[in-house]
């Protein structure tokens, strides 16, 4: 058993209850290489944000789930050698599906962990998420539950439409699970593809298609429920147009790619919703990078000349999330 606190990481518990009282949300970004690690530390840094580091299942396999834990160590130490003393760095497991994950996960260093267990049937995913808040709780581990389905299709997360939140719900599964943030279904989905064309309308003014609006009514409706309870929004890209753009000149095809938009996301930190998962974005922003040098530049072969640009160009887009949707820059305890 590793214990995070050895590995000078923290859970969420704290940094929850500052951003639902401050009206912002922590950037959770998922991570499976090292340039997007550093990319995310370096932008943490420089705005003084608390972060949370994702690890999905399909990273974890990707990437070795040992590496995985060692480079966090390795983040808090490069925190603090970019000048900051007290780095509030989470390392957190994105949609774990089964006990053992979890376990294997907590066994492992991680301060945090999801059980998604939202395609399952309701007393399933109680009985699920409380086994798993068990286990958690003993080492201060802190547990993010799911309630409702998103859409989308990822490696390992896939469903065909999504189900909106029961705010009828909430109280029961947060009593009996024990949970200490849950992660609620109003209309975002996972992926870069999140809405079809024909669901949006155009803006007159840039001529861009904006998606419907996020149901902001069931999230009324849960804060309600559980007033000051910790809510996490998943499946939060905003899929930026110039990444796409980027991608599409230099020989990608992204066809109708259309992510939350950006003031959506911006109304949501301000309540209850204090966790904000992105992933997609940093795809984007990694692939443009790659594409334009390997265009611009099609002799070049030694991967730093372009994954030094992909990396400055996700540090441009973290701080850029950190800074104006979030809000989550100079909010570090210490
Ligand atoms: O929510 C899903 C995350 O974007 C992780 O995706 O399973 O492809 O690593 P992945
Ligand atoms: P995006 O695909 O919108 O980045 O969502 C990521 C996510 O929810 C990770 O759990
Ligand atoms: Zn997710």
């Amino acid at each position: 058993m590793i214990s995070y606190k050895e590995l000078g990481l923290v859970n969420t518990r704290e940094m929850f209850s500052r951003a639902i009282e401050g009206g912002y949300a922590i950037p959770a970004f998922n991570f499976n290489n090292m340039e997007q690690l550093q990319a995310i530390v370096k932008a943490a840094v420089e705005t003084k944000s608390p972060v949370i580091l994702q690890v999905s299942k399909g990273a974890r396999n990707y990437a070795n789930q040992t590496l995985l834990r060692y480079m966090c160590e390795g983040a808090v130490a490069y925190a603090k050698e970019l000048g900051c003393e007290h780095p509030e760095i989470v390392l957190h497991l994105d949609h774990g599906d089964t006990f053992e994950l979890c376990k294997s996960c907590i066994d492992m260093g991680f301060s945090s962990v999801m059980i998604d267990g939202s395609h399952l049937p309701y007393e399933e995913n109680v009985a699920l998420t409380k086994q798993v808040v068990e286990y958690a709780h003993q080492f201060d581990i802190t547990v993010e539950g799911e309630l409702g389905v998103l859409a989308g299709v990822e490696d390992e997360v896939s469903a065909e439409h999504h189900t909106y939140t029961n705010p009828e719900e909430v109280i029961d599964f947060a009593t009996r699970t024990g949970c200490d943030s849950l992660a609620i279904s109003i209309g975002t989905s996972h992926g870069a593809y999140k809405f079809k064309p024909e669901q949006c309308h155009v803006d007159p003014q840039t001529g861009r298609l904006v998606p419907p609006p996020l149901a902001f009514e069931v999230l009324d409706a849960v804060m309600e429920k559980l007033p000051g309870f910790p809510i996490v929004l998943h499946g939060s890209s905003s899929v930026p147009q110039e990444e796409v753009d980027t991608i599409n000149k230099y020989g990608g095809k992204l066809e109708a790619a259309i992510g939350i938009p950006e003031d959506e996301l911006r109304k949501a930190a301000k309540s209850a919703v204090c966790k904000i998962n992105i992933d997609s974005d940093s795809r984007l922003a990694m692939t443009a990078g790659v594409r334009k040098v390997l265009a611009e530049q099609p002799s070049e072969f030694d991967p730093r000349k372009y994954l030094g640009p992909a990396r400055d160009n996700m540090e441009k887009l973290y701080k850029h999330k950190i800074i104006n949707v979030l809000g989550s820059d100079n909010k570090l305890a210490k």
